[in-house]
């Protein structure tokens, strides 16, 4: 499957690795199922990426099979490298190798901390037992893999002449990238651009015209983690690490679509190039965000709800009378469409699904089908549907996870008479249907009871948003959630899209707990729901 992409190399070429699959699944609570993990990888391949760092394979057989499965259907001639990380221990790297081995274009990612706090508080070992330990490691990897990376982790916070000395080391037993990560998100541009020219220059065998990448990895804990990877790219850096929405570990990591943008907006600064497809960048946004059922913040650059969106009358007018007088980018070149769906309800099937190819969307028939029925109920309660409508309908049906439940019919009372009630009628898979009542603080609340005592999987709400799709009162309402059981620091996320919020919240709220129940398996399911019985949420 080559999704479209042609990607070129020269050597102003950075070449774009995502790891959104691997450090930014690491990100407090984001867990995604293999299905989806699949998904994503996809549309990183129409993005453009280079390469895609599919997972962790030593962390489960779980974590195997999805790099497997990435491997094959993704890793194909005309597609991106596949990645797989593996900590220097024999068993990682040779899982690691079990992981991308069927990808046409393979590659071992190894690493070990070499700072002092990492050596001798986190593992306890001199600098000499980490030498021997990295040449252990990149010459096994080495020895499966011609395509070989190691990272010498921490190294924003390592002996400069120590990191010189791993690097070399790392170059001699087979690396062919050396990627440098800030893993605490500790420094500062400047002293990046300085480590990353002095590693350039004065590492035996891996200087200009050695064929080695240098590749740097920047964590955003003081929200410098742009600036650190641009500054690295001016250093001579041709590799950097990064995440849809900047996903990862605490602060997270850097953001794809930031670094990108500042590539292609400001050629005159960098003078390098990508292979990223800019157009795709809102669409992985969205899908990453609502998978992982975390929300990007409005105000995000590039990808934020408010990126492009110009409140006060000064920028209004100037961008009125030259969009360049308030915008350095157009949205149509991140794939955010302004313009608006001339379909009206009495538009056909064919239509619907040209106007989706053009946005980018490939739909199956029955996709198609879903689609089609939403957009005629929503054409005919909206005087205008605008091509974000179709994107929230679209997004809902394609990340729509395994159905153990589904909603049939919600009904809820609220106000500022009486208790905030609502009766919800469910489906399972095997087709039996529940109905259950319940009353809560408000109707949301009210609603998740009844779901709850029907679906019987004690859950956690972490997150719950919503938002406005497009401007106007009939607007469609998006909602992302994220839930997680109780014993677990794993959380599962939901979408729903609906012209009515409360609909639209426990679509999302259901999403969320099939992905749960897609993982952690199918708990007991309530008996048959006598009508209005009042479900009480236990936990
Ligand atoms: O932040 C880090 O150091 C990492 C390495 C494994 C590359 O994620
Ligand atoms: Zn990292």
């Amino acid at each position: 499957m080559s999704e479209g992409v042609v990607r070129t190399y020269d050597e102003n070429t950075v070449i774009i690795f995502d790891t959104t699959l691997r450090d930014g699944e690491q990100s407090p609570g984001a867990t995604l199922t293999s299905a989806e993990k699949l998904e994503i990888a996809r549309q990183l391949a129409r993005l453009g990426v280079d390469v895609i760092e599919a997972g962790f394979p030593a962390a489960s057989p779980d974590d195997l099979k999805a790099v497997q499965r990435i491997a094959r259907e993704v890793g194909t001639a005309d597609g991106p490298i596949i990645c797989g990380l593996a900590r220097s221990v024999e068993n990682d790297i040779l899982t690691c190798w079990e992981g991308v081995k069927d990808a046409k274009k393979p590659r071992i990612h190894t690493f070990l901390g070499v700072s002092p706090q990492h050596l001798e508080y986190q593992m306890g070992i001199t600098q000499e037992q980490a030498l021997e330990r990295i040449r252990k490691a990149v010459t096994l990897a080495k020895s499966l893999c011609d395509d070989v990376e190691f990272s010498p982790m921490d190294a924003g916070r390592a002996d400069m002449d120590f990191l010189i000395k791993v690097c070399a080391l790392a170059v001699e037993c087979g690396a062919t990238t050396l990627n440098i990560p800030d893993t605490v998100g500790y420094v500062t541009p400047s002293e990046w651009y300085e480590t990353i020219a002095t590693l350039i220059a004065e590492t035996p065998g891996a200087g200009k015209g050695s064929g080695i990448i240098w590749s740097v990895h920047c964590h955003n804990d003081l929200g410098m983690a742009t600036a650190n990877t641009l500054a690295g790219i001016q250093a001579g850096a041709r590799q950097v690490e990064v995440t849809i929405n900047g996903v990862g570990e605490r602060a997270g990591n850097t953001s794809l679509e930031e670094v990108v943008m500042a590539i292609h907006t400001r050629q005159s600064a960098y003078a390098v190039r990508t292979n990223i497809d800019t157009r795709q960048i809102m669409k992985t946004s969205r899908l990453v965000s609502n998978y992982m059922g975390m929300p990007v913040q409005p105000n995000k650059a590039v990808v934020g709800a408010n990126a492009f969106a110009h409140e006060s009358g000064i920028h209004q007018d100037g961008v009125l009378k030259h969009a360049s007088t308030f915008e350095i980018m157009t949205p149509e070149s991140v794939g955010l469409s302004q313009s608006r769906l001339v379909l009206g309800k009495h538009s056909g099937r064919h239509a619907l699904k040209v106007r989706l190819q053009e946005l980018g969307f490939t739909v199956d028939d029955n996709q198609l089908k879903q689609v089609f029925e939403r957009f005629k109920a929503l054409a005919d309660a909206k005087k205008v549907v605008t091509d974000a409508d179709l994107e929230a309908l679209i997004t809902e049906e394609t990340t729509k996870p395994q159905e153990f439940f589904k909603l049939l019919d919600i009904q809820v009372t609220c106000g500022t008479m009486g208790m905030p009630t609502a009766t919800v009628r469910l489906a399972s898979a095997d087709g039996e249907t529940f109905v259950h009542a319940a009353v809560g603080v408000g109707p949301v609340d009210a609603a998740y009871r009844a779901i709850d005592a029907v679906v019987k999987a004690p859950n956690v709400l972490l997150e719950y948003s919503v938002h406005s799709v497009t401007e106007g009162i009939d607007a469609l309402g998006e909602v992302t959630v994220r839930i997680s059981p109780p014993d677990s620091e794993k959380s599962f996320g939901g979408y729903g899209a609906d012209g009515d919020i409360i609909v639209a919240s426990v679509k999302a709220y259901i999403a969320a707990l099939n992905r749960m129940l897609a993982v952690r398996g199918h708990g007991d399911v309530a008996p048959e729901g006598d009508a209005a019985t009042v479900g009480v949420k236990t936990q």
